[in-house]
């Protein structure tokens, strides 16, 4: 059983050991895992610490004032706001992996000058053990592992990496995170990646993407918060593609291919391929049925059609329950509230489709990329 008491009892003399006299900078993305690396460093080192969030232009909605606000009894967070430089690095990028490399290295580049002007040899970050096992089994470049992969952080930036979490699950960290007084809005806030909305602005990036997805995301955490699913957020991509006739026909359905891929997990491996769509059902035990005959056929996602008009996107709703994040459920929405959630997602502007992505991880994963 894990206790935080005990753990940050074990971890303190290490974190002084190591960081000395130092200054630290401990970068603060607005999820629960930096946070709560960035309280305890601030907990057992004081105001040796900065705690930092870079505004990249990917995060959600009112994020880092939302942040500031909640952790002012805790610590205090500087806002640095990077995001012209970090859009201008990732436009037109297409590539899921290509948009994360770029963006992890515009990020360490623009954190090793903050660094140098804080005058600071330490980077705290909330690395996770799954984070790690991830990154090392190849399913994707998270973007905070650094270590895991080979990468000497002091040759190539100048800083040496503090990863105190790095043994931790999510849940254990949810535990020290209430342990360490941080608001419940912290502690049990659902997961957000690192790279933020770039993940979630599937296939090429562009501004317009980039504020659909912001808006549909604050509309998809709007409605289903009550529900409390594990993870739940929009992501969107162009609806371009084609019907499929000869699966249209074996389907008995018009079955859709878009032409932008997504990243999913085989055996364990990462796998990043096409998606396809079905018509609306609302019986879930057919619907996990479509998505298993969907997915086996090579595509890396099913995505149910919930509504449509006309407009250049595609937002995805997506849902899921998980106790590791390693394996993970849908959440099986009732048809009236999808459907009311995507009657408002199809006000926004650009929007020409909502859909429900039906796939389980494995063979999805939870993002897109
Ligand atoms: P996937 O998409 O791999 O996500 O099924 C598993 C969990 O990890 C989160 N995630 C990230 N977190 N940096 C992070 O800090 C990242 O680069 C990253 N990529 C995915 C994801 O939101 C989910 O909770």
């Amino acid at each position: 059983m894990f206790s935080p008491e005990k753990f940050l009892e074990e971890i303190t003399p290490q974190i002084r050991s190591v960081v000395g006299d130092s200054k630290v900078v401990a970068a603060v993305s607005g999820g629960v895992d930096s946070t709560t690396a960035a309280a305890l460093m601030y907990r057992v080192l004081g105001n040796k610490v900065t705690p930092i969030m870079i505004d990249t232009g990917f995060l959600r909605k009112d994020e880092a004032e939302s942040v500031k606000s909640m952790l002012k009894d805790i610590m205090p967070l500087k806002v640095v706001n990077r995001s012209q430089e970090f859009l201008g690095a990732v436009k037109g990028l297409e590539d899921a992996e290509e948009k994360r490399k770029t963006f992890r290295d515009t990020f360490y580049n623009t954190i090793s000058i903050i660094m140098r002007e804080e005058n600071s040899k330490f980077l705290v970050q909330g690395t996770i053990a799954a984070d790690w096992i991830e990154t090392q089994g190849g399913i994707k470049t998270q973007h905070n592992v650094l270590v895991q992969l080979g990468i000497n952080t002091e040759r190539t930036w100048g800083f040496s990496l503090v990863e105190p979490l790095a043994d931790l699950y999510k849940n254990e960290v949810r535990e020290l995170a209430r342990y360490l007084g941080l608001p419940r809005q912290i502690s049990e806030r659902q997961p957000f990646p690192g790279p933020g909305l770039l993940v979630r602005c599937v296939g090429k990036v562009t501004e317009d993407k980039l504020d659909v997805v912001r808006s549909a995301n604050s509309i998809v955490e709007d409605a289903l918060s009550e529900l409390h699913p594990s993870q739940y957020f929009a992501a969107a991509f162009e609806n371009e593609g084609q019907t499929d006739h000869t699966l249209s026909q074996k389907f008995k359905d018009e079955i859709f291919v878009y032409r932008t891929k997504a990243t999913g997990v085989k055996g364990d491996v990462r796998s990043y391929g096409r998606m396809a769509s079905f018509s609306f059902r609302e019986d879930y035990e057919e619907i996990r049925q479509i998505s298993k005959k969907i997915t086996s056929l090579d595509f890396t996602r099913a995505l149910m059609r919930v509504r449509s008009g006309k407009g250049k996107y595609t937002v995805v709703i997506r849902a899921v329950n998980t106790e590791d994040f390693m394996t993970a459920d849908i959440l099986e929405i009732k048809p009236d509230l999808l459907i009311q959630v995507a009657q408002r997602i199809m006000e926004l502007n650009g929007v020409g489709e909502v859909v429900y992505d039906v796939t389980t991880k494995p063979p999805a994963t939870i993002e897109f990329e």
